[in-house]
Formats: structure tokens, sequence, C-alpha cells
């Protein structure tokens, strides 16, 4: 038996080990790493779920709240993480899982990260990311170049310049949202005469300084829920983000935006901003940004466009005019972890004026000295991964004529999806695509005949049960684990406006092919076969005026 000094000396020599011996390529590590750097296996391909398991079963792996008292080794840990994780995980990079905005990514961003990881840099601080800061400085340049088009004169004045930055850099689309309202709120809120500003003195006092009973935020109904989040960290109050009705085309509705606009000025409520929306997460409409940017520049408040997910369309000369407006964002949001296919971590927020992001500023004695170039004076986060570098990456190796090619792609395999589906008897469109994604349902072809007669009540019990079927074939869809698509609620012109449930296909992913798209549509109608629809169908059969016809006709 060891002595306690000895196991010690020897724990201590192990943990030494773990900082500085890398793995042998043949152990577990080294042969899953290759297997996912190849992609030997097609695993990560070929199939949306590995294994399929009850999320309840797989809990009983992660029950221990105990921390484990002694080391063990890398390898024997490594097994736990191939059986455990990597044959549990959703495999967001198969070409049939369209059902979310996360999709594959280059080969090179696996290696490119290993490096990143392997430096550790924290963009904090110049002390600790050197040339990190002046790299992560310049893909903000890169970027709000491709938002506001400045000229050449303009960017060698601020992409390095201490005291600000052409934007910040952050892990996702929520903070970026939420940093792009603290900057709006912090300047119309800002320091005069006798008030120091809302950062120093809080909201009560501003809005005593501003004369009015409240700030308000306006977005369309279809707009994302970081804004939810951000109107109650800032202070505005959820009840205060004012959700504006949308048109059929789930834009917002211009009218209603200035009926709530003379309405808030009734009640003394100060609008902060107006945010536009350019691709909404569900179905992927751009928002009227030219006629926003008007409606915000005639009632004096910041216009803020998320373009977390429809950003990079920009890189297109067929779908820029889409985005049209963007320009005259005071700020606007960019998911990097979306279409610009950077492993998850990485969004960011850009301003039109160079100077905006100072109404944030933050210093600290021993760090974020003034006059310093650190970026962590801007930021809502603290220390930071070095992620910019895999943007860096992507704008470099992809450059702008490969995202257009990978835009492009994505919106027409999402007409041609929806092409599809119009053309199936069984399939209902719901929303075109106007980027790629678009929504749609199940509705065999007598049902949709006889709704064209059936009265609002029949409507709306024949739309209930409609719902049901979509939640099921979407849940025995996930579950057989070929291919996915998500669901989610829409409001339907064609329904009187009534909510109902739909699949939502997200097409991002340039590996999937026509073929797969068929076979998506072709597992679903083969889904309806199931008993527990079939039953469904029965009863919406029965429910509705001279539906002819066979429920088994759906495959
Ligand atoms: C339009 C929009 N804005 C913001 C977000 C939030 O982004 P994240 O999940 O990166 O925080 C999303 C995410 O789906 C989005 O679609």
């Amino acid at each position: 038996m060891m002595s306690k000094k000895d196991l010690a000396q020897a724990n201590l020599e192990n943990l030494y080990r773990i900082f500085t011996v890398p793995e042998a390529p043949d152990s577990t590590l080294g042969m899953i790493d290759q297997a996912i750097s190849d992609n030997v296996t097609g695993f990560l391909q070929e199939h949306v779920v590995a294994l399929e398991r009850e999320l309840e079963e797989i809990e009983k792996d992660f029950a221990d709240s105990r921390i484990p008292e002694d080391p063990t080794f890398v390898s024997e840990y490594t097994e736990f993480v191939k059986e455990k994780l990597v044959a549990q995980s959703v495999h967001t990079a198969a070409p049939g899982f369209v059902g979310h905005m996360t999709s594959a990514l280059p080969y090179f961003m696996l290696p490119l990260s290993r490096i990143m990881t392997a430096l550790n840099q924290n963009l904090v601080k110049v002390e600790t990311s050197k040339a990190f800061t002046p790299m992560e400085r310049q893909v903000l340049a890169m970027l709000h170049r491709l938002v506001y088009q400045q000229d050449d004169s303009f960017y060698p004045q601020w992409i390095h310049k201490s005291q600000h930055a052409l934007g910040a850099f952050c892990s996702g689309g929520t903070i970026a949202n939420i940093t792009a309202l603290w900057v709006a709120r912090n300047r119309l809120c800002g320091p005069q005469e006798g008030f120091a500003g809302i950062a120093q003195e809080g909201l009560a006092r501003a809005l005593q300084h501003l004369d009015c009973a409240g700030l308000a935020v306006l977005v369309s109904r279809r707009g994302h829920y970081s804004l939810g989040k951000a109107a109650d960290l800032l202070g505005i109050g959820r009840d205060n983000l004012v959700l504006v009705d949308t048109d059929d085309q789930n834009r917002i509705d211009l009218q209603q935006l200035k009926t709530h606009c003379r309405r808030l000025q009734e009640q003394r409520i100060r609008p902060l901003a107006i945010v536009g929306i350019a691709g909404t997460t569900e179905t992927g409409n751009i928002d009227p940004l030219n006629q926003l940017a008007d409606i915000a520049e005639e009632i004096g408040c910041h216009f803020h466009v998320d373009a977390a997910w429809g950003g990079p369309t920009l890189f297109s000369g067929t779908y820029r005019h889409l985005l049209s407006g963007i320009e005259r964002a005071d700020s606007v949001t960019l998911d990097a972890h979306k279409q610009l296919y950077v492993p998850m971590g990485a969004g960011m927020v850009l301003f039109k004026d160079p100077t905006a992001l100072s109404a944030i500023e933050h210093h600290a004695a021993y760090i974020l000295r003034h006059g310093a170039k650190d970026l962590g004076s801007h930021t809502l986060e603290g220390s930071r991964p070095g992620k910019s570098m895999l943007v860096h990456a992507g704008l470099s190796i992809i450059g702008r004529n490969g995202y257009e090619l990978l835009m492009d792609l994505g919106i027409e395999r999402a007409k041609q999806f929806a092409g599809k589906v119009q053309q199936h008897p069984d399939f209902e469109l719901i929303t075109e695509p106007e980027l790629n994604i678009l929504t749609y349902r199940y509705n065999p072809a007598w049902a949709q005949t006889a709704l064209q007669q059936a009265s609002a009540e029949q409507q709306n019990q024949a739309n209930e049960l409609l719902d049901q079927i979509i939640r099921l074939m979407q849940k025995y869809q996930r579950e057989a684990g070929k291919t996915f698509v998500s669901r989610t609620r829409l409001r339907s012109a064609r329904y009187q406006q009534k909510i109902i449930t739909v699949f939502r296909v997200v097409l991002a992913n340039p590996l999937t092919t026509e073929e797969i798209i068929n076979a998506v549509l072709k597992e679903q109608t083969e889904l309806v076969l199931r008993d527990e629809i079939q039953d469904l169908l029965i009863a919406l059969k029965a429910m509705l005026p001279s539906a002819a016809g066979s429920t088994r006709s759906a495959g």
C-alpha cells in the first residue's frame, strides 16, 4: 500500500501529466478526435440522432451530484463521453436535420477551434489577447462594412481607435440585442445638466428627468424572445415591449405601429427603440426596414435591426435588396453561429455611429484603463474567448462569393421545398419562404376542400385536430431519427387569424439535396398511416361537412 505521502506525490505527478502530456493517437480520445475530424464514421453526417433513448433514461447517467474524490484516467472519462454524450447527441450537421437554425460547419472550423482553445486568449483586454484584439476589431469592421458600406476613408479612422469600437462581439444574438437596447437606453437617458445619466442615477431619476411615465420598445409579434429579456433587464418592463400585429406576410403592420406610437404618446411613454426584424425566427420574413427607419426618424428614437438570422443575405447580389434600409439602422444584430457557419457562441452587434458604444463604457483600475484599446470596456460580457478568429476564418476562407453561394442555395432550396409542398395534394403551405425558412402542415386534400365549406366553428374544431396530428407527426419523425423538422404555432390569415400548429423548415445546410427534401416529405406521408393519426383523421372526417374520399389515401 502506498503511504499517504506517496499517494499525494503520485496524484500530483498525474496532475502535471494532465496539463503537459498529450493523448496518444491510438487512445480512445485520440480515436474519437480522429473519427470526428475525418468524419470517417459518417456518424455526424448521416443520422439525426444516433440512438433513441428517452430523456428520462439519459438523465439517470447524470444523476449523481457528488464531485468525484479522486482523479480518473482521461481514457476512462473519454469512454464515458463516447457512450453517454456522443452517442446521445443531436447531430445538427445531418443534412436531414432541417428544423432549426443550427446546421453543418465547414470542416476547417474544427482544427481552428482547437488552436483557439489551445491559445486560450481572453478578449476582455489586450494584455491577455494581443493580436486577437486587432483581429476582432477587423472582424467588426468587415461586417460593419457589409451592413453600412462606409467608404475607404472611414474604416482606418475607427477600426483600432482606443475608446471606440464599431461593435461588440459577444456570445450570440440575445446578448447582441440586449447590448443594442442598453446603448439606446443610455443614449436617450444620457448625462445632461442636472442629471448624471441613467447609468449613474438609475431609471426612476431618468424618467423624472425625461418627464415621462415609462420607456417602450416596439417590435412585431414575430420579434425574438430575447427582446423580452432585454426589456426586463433594462428596467423598461416586459409590458412596455409593445408587440405590434403583423400583415399576412408576417411583417410588422405599419398602421398598427403608428397607432401604438400615438397611444404611447398619450400615455406619456417614450419610445426608446423600434426594432425591425431581418429574418424572423419562425418564418424568415423581413420587416419593411426603410419605412421603419422613417418612423423612427419621425418620432426620434433608436432604430435597431435584428438581423441575427438574415444578415448574411447581404452577401447575395440577388437577394440583398430584401434588406434594403438596414444601412439606416442605428444598430444591427448578427449571429455568426447561424449563417456565417461558425460554431456555437458567436454573435455581434454593430453600430452605425462608431462612438455609440461609449454610452455603456466601463472602466476598471486594474484593466480597461482609460485610453486603452481593450474591447472589454464596451461589452456586456467580461472574459470572452477568441471566437472572432473563427468568423475571421470563415470570411477569409469562404469569402464574399462563397457566402453568396451559400445564401442563394438556401433560398433556392427553400423555394424548391415550398414548390413540392404546394404540388402535394395533402400538404398545405402556410408561409412562403422569403429567405430560407418556410412553414407548412399536413392537411389531406379532402379536408382542405371540406374546410372551405366549413363554418368558423367547424374550422376551429378541425384545426385543433390538425394541430394534434402535426404534433404527433413531428414527434414520430424526431423519434425515428432519420430526418427532422421543427414545429411552431402561427396566426393564419387563411383561417381568420386563428393560431395553428405548423412544421417549420430551415434550409441552411448546403448538403441538403433535393433527394433529402423528398425523403422528409415521404417520411411524413408514411407517418400518417400510424394508428393514432388515422384515428384523428377519422375524427376529422366525421366533423367536417361532405368530406369525401378515404383517410388512407393520405400516403
Ligand atoms: C431573429 C433572432 N434574434 C435573436 C436570436 C437569439 O440568438 P441567440 O440564440 O444566438 O442568442 C435568434 C435566435 O434564434 C433569432 O432568430
